[in-house]
């Protein structure tokens, strides 16, 4: 049996903390489902769904068990469809456990099928997130290593012209 896992997140846009943790599950798995997902809480959204599929894309294009989709349902319900055993998150700090906490008991109580999986970050991506990036690039600041390189250019265009704009 294929050992699919479920990595979802807002990936608004990825960050090479992503990148670590996909990375990691891909080594976990036989199969790894990148999923972009709607978080309702995030409501001042950057990129499209689709530009942050396409930016997935392109930094995990060495990875031949990673895929990548789009979702606006619910988790669970993906993640049963795809047969999949696991949903993956990265742990950064304590300030992330109680969060992450209640969707794991959530998305179980939704669908006992999958296990979520946490896989800690390493030290020096602790203080990481989309949003740290956002701020930064937004004022023109270096966010060279954030973001895999291969997107940069793209994220620092957008995020300037947002600002001006
Ligand atoms: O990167 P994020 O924003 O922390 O990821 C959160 C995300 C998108 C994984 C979460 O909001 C989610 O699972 N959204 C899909 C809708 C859903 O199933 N919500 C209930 C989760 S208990």
């Amino acid at each position: 049996m294929e050992r699919i896992a479920v990595c979802p997140g807002s990936f608004d846009p990825v960050t090479i903390g992503h990148l670590d943790i996909i990375t990691r599950a891909s080594k976990l798995f036989d199969r790894v489902i990148v999923l972009v997902s709607k978080n309702i809480m995030k409501t001042n959204e950057s990129f499209t769904p689709q530009e942050r599929k396409d930016m997935i894309l392109c930094v995990t294009k060495h990875l031949s068990n990673v895929q990548v989709d789009i979702s606006d349902g619910l988790l669970a319900d993906y993640v049963k469809d795809a047969g999949a055993i696991a949903i993956v998150k990265g742990l950064r700090a304590v300030s992330d456990f109680e969060y992450e906490f209640q969707m794991a008991l959530a998305n179980r109580k939704l669908y006992a099928g999958a296990e979520t999986v946490f896989l800690t970050t390493t030290a020096e991506n602790m203080y990481l997130s989309s949003s740290v990036v956002k701020q930064i690039a937004t004022f023109g600041g270096d966010i060279s290593h954030f973001v895999p390189p291969e997107i940069l250019e793209l994220i620092e265009k957008r995020l300037v012209k947002e600002r001006l704009s």
